[in-house]
């Protein structure tokens, strides 16, 4: 099947240099969701998807952010001279051999389910996603007969008084065999009020032809919210991550409050899970089982092992955690950190390309950067790596059992061997051998017979 994405339009209420259809909802451009959707439609009813967008405004932005996809076509429409133009411009990619679903850009939670039955009302004949609104304002209004059958659809600055009474309106979304719709599209005129070619005028085309215009209700009004401005992208927003919450509650996980959640890309869970309230999870995350995730917590392209505890305020990025791990309040990961089983981090202690072994410990404020920790090893609290010598990254390397004292300062290159104990305080820039004590700080003195300075007194 054909599905032609209207995605041209300028959004002017949006007043952003990003074109309208790549500002994000849950974490991905309106246009990524609306091509997904069209691509389950045809894998749901066992068709190929020729997916067709187009674009105008911002259209070297569009492609760009789409660039790499193969599966999808992108066609200009310059200048934008309404709906029915901006199909026509996708006429030479449309195949006969099917029917042509159009969708719109800036309409992002359309359901698969919601457009399968559009496609199953319409048969092979047109179909017409409506909705009732209390205010239909700014909306073309779906007109009927006496019989109730669809006659014409009239748009909102061209409608009588009586016709913006009707509250029956379109979406936008309709399906037409494809053959037909390229011959009505080829017969649209602009003699209108905004002296546009309007896509909705092949309803009345195909009536008078005597083809069956079904309408199809969407069930829930939200589905049909198009984006216009900033206002209206907060709605949508909200009303997808009330829908993923409710995919995650559905799927057992337990939300402390299902509207201070925010997925921001992928998020799977496994059984007992649960999720305190204000947390973000952002591109692709795993929660294995029983992991409990704290107040507050950010966590993106992260994966955590089973019954690990996240506690308030973490911040976890590009991050493999193990199982019955501990991890906050407070703490930081970045990217190509891994935390084996049983690892504790604690308050403001930062993590960043490093692996921690089995078991080890960092509880208080320190920095790991580009090393390798040991089964069991404990990091002191103010204790950091010295990775960067202003120039290049040098890796630390710890093993396993060791324990580093407080404040201790490991300056890359450099190796703590197995079972090494490291004095607090101390400035490690060589290697603090195996099972050996090392301290590298000035040696404590006490000066007998020291006196403090007195004050002189002051001039007369
Ligand atoms: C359109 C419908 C109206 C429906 C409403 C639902 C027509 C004539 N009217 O009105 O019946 O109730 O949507 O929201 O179809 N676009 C282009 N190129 C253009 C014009 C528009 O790609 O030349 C795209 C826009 O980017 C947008 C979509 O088509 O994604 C709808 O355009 P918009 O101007 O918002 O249509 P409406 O006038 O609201
Ligand atoms: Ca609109």
């Amino acid at each position: 099947m054909n599905i032609v994405i209207l995605a041209a339009g300028q959004g002017k209420r949006m007043r952003s240099a990003l074109p309208k259809v790549l500002h994000p909802v849950a974490g991905r451009p309106m246009l990524a969701h609306v091509i997904a959707t069209a691509q389950q439609v045809a894998r749901a009813r066992g068709v190929s998807a020729n997916v067709i967008a187009v674009i105008g405004h911002g259209a070297d932005q569009v492609r760009a952010a789409f660039s790499g996809r193969g599966d999808l076509h992108f066609v200009l429409q310059q200048p934008q001279l309404g709906t029915g133009h901006a199909v026509q411009q996708a006429v030479p990619w449309l195949r006969d051999d099917g029917p042509t679903l159009v969708l719109y850009g800036d309409v992002p939670l359309v359901r698969v389910e919601t457009l399968n039955r559009l496609l199953d009302g319409a048969g092979d004949e047109v179909g017409l996603l409506t909705v009732e609104l209390a205010d239909p304002t700014g909306y073309g209004r779906i007109v009927r007969d006496e019989r109730g059958s669809v006659r014409r659809i009239v748009e909102q600055k061209d409608a009588s008084a009586s016709e913006r009474a009707l509250r029956e309106v379109n979406t936008g979304i309709l399906v037409a065999p494809t053959a037909r719709l390229k011959r009505w599209l080829g017969a649209l005129g602009n003699d209108n009020a905004q002296r546009e070619y309007y896509l909705t005028d092949v309803i009345a085309q195909a009536v008078r032809e005597g083809v069956r215009v079904a309408a199809v209700a969407a069930h829930d009004a939200d589905e049909t919210l198009g984006v216009n401005s900033k206002a209206q992208l907060a709605v949508v927003e909200r009303s997808a991550q009330r829908r993923a919450a409710g995919a995650l509650m559905e799927s057992g996980v337990t939300l402390a409050d299902p509207a201070r959640i925010d997925v921001r890309g992928e998020l799977t869970a496994g059984a007992d899970v649960s999720i305190d309230v204000g947390c973000v999870f952002e591109g692709r995350v795993h929660l294995a089982d029983g992991v409990r995730v704290g107040p507050y917590c950010v966590l993106r392209d992260v994966t955590i092992g089973a019954r690990t505890q996240l506690v308030a305020f973490t911040y976890l990025e590009g991050t493999t955690v193990g199982a019955d791990a501990r991890i906050g309040p407070y703490s930081r990961t970045r990217p190509g950190a891994v935390l084996d089983d049983e690892v504790h981090i604690g308050n403001f202690v930062e993590v960043k390309a490093s692996r921690l072994g089995r078991g080890a410990k960092a509880n208080h404020l320190a920095y790991v950067g580009d090393a390798e920790v040991g089964a069991r090893t404990n990091i002191g609290a103010g204790t950091i790596t010295a990775n960067y010598d202003g120039a290049n990254k040098h890796k630390t390397e710890i093993g396993a059992d060791v324990q580093i004292g407080s404040n201790a300062v490991l300056v890359a290159p450099v190796k703590v061997g197995d079972g090494a104990t490291v004095g607090a305080g101390s400035v490690v820039a060589k290697e603090a051998p195996a099972g050996k004590l090392t301290v590298a700080r000035a040696r404590q003195v006490t000066i007998e017979g020291w006196k403090r300075p007195v004050k002189k007194p002051k001039p007369a």
